[in-house]
């Protein structure tokens, strides 16, 4: 689909849960989340219907997120319905890892393409104190688990917060021998997020030059988002930054979000879209339902305003863990 900026729009964020078995200082309090009631959460059956109608459009390419998605039982069930769907090329998670060694080898029979993995450090402790728990065995055992499949597309998420400064060169390191990719995201002001130590592209960009030399633009397609890719000298794998605030990437923004109550959102920062599961609860016709999407995202919005939040813009109120990253 082409929008009113003459974007395509070809990519679809579904967020199957706001529930997460973490508590990410970024994304999540400690206590008093406000859940999502289960009545509330779209069913299986509701996304696969919507995702018929979206692949419909063109929307060809979905990402899975959370909450933490793994959380929901029969994720592998829901991809392999995922891709039996005509015009749907492609099927990717994106996961905080604690369960995914468990669950891998049925995600990846039922056709998986790729994962993506939050990890903001390596340090035992570090992670404990970033995720309030102590979970970072299972992730590294996720990590090697998801390394370990041929062909499949792995990489990680690390949210570079000052905290985890001296973790950035080792979390590179990873890269070294094996075809994974290591992207730097910029904290961005959404939720918990607005209150977070920010490190930009430059700044992590200095540090891992000090330690590893120039980095080189790397131009090849490793992806469906908003990530730009470097080589470094004697490295398998690459580094990514995904940087919403230094390089805004609007004018190529190929993406919009279900949110896992059902709200189509165009654009990461707005509430902006349209609720699918009132139409769908209200029994409108796939054709009713296929209109409001194309409506919603032809007017998706020209570009996100993190910089100036004072606007009289319908800004998201939303955290994270609600919108799917
Ligand atoms: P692939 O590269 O195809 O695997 O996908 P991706 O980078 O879109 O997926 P992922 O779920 O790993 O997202 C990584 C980060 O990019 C998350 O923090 C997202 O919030 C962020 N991101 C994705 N799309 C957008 C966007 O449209 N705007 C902004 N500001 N951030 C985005
Ligand atoms: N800014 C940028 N990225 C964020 N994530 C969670 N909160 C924020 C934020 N405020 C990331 C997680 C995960 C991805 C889906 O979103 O680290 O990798
Ligand atoms: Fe869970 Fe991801 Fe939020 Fe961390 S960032 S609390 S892993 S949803």
């Amino acid at each position: 689909m082409i929008d009113r900026c003459a974007r395509t729009i070809d990519y679809i964020r579904v967020s199957v849960t706001d529930r997460c078995n973490l508590r990410c200082v970024y994304c999540m309090p400690e206590d008093g989340v406000q859940w999502v009631p289960h009545n509330a959460v779209l069913s299986y059956e509701e996304i696969l219907h919507l995702c018929r109608i979206f692949a419909g459009l063109g929307l060809s390419k979905i990402k899975l997120t959370g909450g933490e998605p793994l959380v929901r039982k029969g994720m592998d069930r829901l991809i392999a319905d995922l891709k039996a769907i005509d015009g749907i090329q492609c099927v990717t998670l994106t996961t905080n890892g604690v369960l995914l060694a468990d669950q891998l080898d049925g995600l990846v029979a039922a056709g998986l393409d790729g994962v993506n993995i939050s990890l903001d450090t390596l340090d035992r402790a570090q992670f404990k104190a970033i995720t309030r728990r102590d979970e970072l065995d299972r992730v590294l055992a996720g990590l090697n688990a998801a390394l370990d499949c041929p062909g499949l597309n792995v990489k990680i998420n690390c949210l570079p917060m000052g905290s985890n400064d001296d973790q950035l060169a080792p979390m590179v390191e990873l890269a070294r021998e094996r075809p994974l990719s290591v992207r730097f995201i910029e904290v961005m002001p959404i939720g918990l997020g607005k209150s977070l130590t920010h490190r930009s592209e430059e700044d992590v960009r200095a540090i891992l030059e000090r330690a590893f030399g120039p980095m080189t633009p790397f131009h090849g397609k490793l992806g469906n988002g908003p990530c730009h890719y470097f080589s470094l000298p004697g490295f398998v794998g690459k580094v990514g930054f995904i940087s919403a605030l230094s390089h805004q990437f609007c004018g190529e923004c190929n993406r919009v979000r279900l949110t896992s109550e059902g709200f189509l959102k165009t654009c990461l920062q707005y509430e902006l879209g349209v609720n699918l599961k009132t139409l769908l609860d209200d029994g409108r016709d796939d054709a009713f339902i296929a209109e409001a999407v194309r409506q919603a995202i032809y007017n998706k919005p020209l570009q996100h305003h993190f910089a100036d939040t004072s606007g009289e813009q319908a800004l998201e109120h939303h955290g994270m863990s609600q919108i799917g990253g």
